[in-house]
């Protein structure tokens, strides 16, 4: 039975103090639920709005290119320096410590290798990105490849709709294809309709003119590294695109073909979170 005889009568009541109604910090999420909110809390900082993903996704596709032949020894080691990590069910499952505490964007379809041409892409099965306490999951867009562009605008329509119902927010991946064009307008348009059809995020790459590709999406952009660059220009990349309104980078080579990915992902973090130029960026780089 509950104790009914001692019920203290409240007296804390706050009469005449509105009670806090704060928006969410993130662009163009405010009217998520709760828990879409915060898996998006464990990714970004909210302190900064800012977020440095660290990629090793890439052996779903590449096998055991350079930096990710052996995650336990290339990877790990970075993990702590990382707000959330992005890579695939069986690294995560396989090689990345649960004991991390660290957010994970689950790379989510699966179907190709750069053996053959993109082609026939499909989304696993959301239960599994549950039992990953996955915060996000990844799903790439082939926008105007001719032969992917519906089936993969379909996976991502697909995994916003699973995304949805279990609380998991979805990051469009803006595909680069051999024939696809890399300006402004294209990845405009590419992180447009990304946004369009539900993406929370949307990951693309930056490009002169990226202050529009950020105004015209409605929805956060983090970037992705591309090919490995000296570390200076990596730098400039990374904080050119903060500059522009990017809201994190999502960086795979550029950290981990670096011939010292430690300090590079601090470097990265420092430019992402603090605003450190790209001199100073370099300077800490070398000192780390
Ligand atoms: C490919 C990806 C990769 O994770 C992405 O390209 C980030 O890695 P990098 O910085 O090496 O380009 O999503 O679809």
């Amino acid at each position: 039975m509950a104790d009914l005889d001692d019920i203290r009568d409240g007296n804390n009541y706050g009469v005449g103090v509105a009670q806090k109604n704060e928006g969410f910090f993130l662009k163009g999420s405010n009217h998520l639920d709760w828990g879409m909110k915060d898996r998006l809390s464990r990714i970004f900082n909210p302190a900064t709005g800012k977020a440095v993903m660290l990629a090793f996704d890439h052996g779903f596709i590449m096998g055991p290119t350079s930096g990710v032949e052996r995650i336990d020894l290339s990877i790990v080691p970075l993990i702590e320096y990382a707000d959330c990590l992005m890579c695939a069910r069986g690294v995560l499952r396989s090689l990345v410590p649960p004991t991390c505490r660290k957010p994970v964007c689950l790379r989510s379809d699966a179907g190709t290798s750069i053996l053959t041409e993109l082609n026939h892409n499909v989304v696993i099965d959301i239960q599994d990105a549950v039992k990953l306490n996955a915060s996000a999951i990844a799903v790439m867009v082939a926008i105007g490849d001719r032969g992917a562009e519906a089936e993969t605008v379909a996976n991502l329509y697909q995994a916003v709709d699973a995304g949805q119902a279990s609380g998991i927010p979805v990051m469009g991946v803006t595909a680069v294809g051999k024939d696809m064009a890399r300006d402004a307008r294209y990845f405009g348009l590419a992180s447009r309709v990304c946004a369009e059809n539900g993406a929370n995020i949307v990951k693309t790459y930056y490009t002169e003119g990226f202050e529009k590709v950020v105004a015209c999406c409605p929805v956060p952009i983090v970037i992705a590294g591309g090919k490995k660059l000296p570390e200076r220009e990596a730098l400039e990349l990374a904080y050119n695109a903060i500059q522009s309104g990017a809201a994190g980078v999502d960086m795979g080579r550029n950290v981990f073909q670096s011939e010292k990915p430690a300090a590079m992902i601090q470097a990265v973090s420092a430019v992402v979170h603090q605003g450190l130029k790209p001199a100073e960026a370099l300077q800490m780089f070398n000192d780390l």
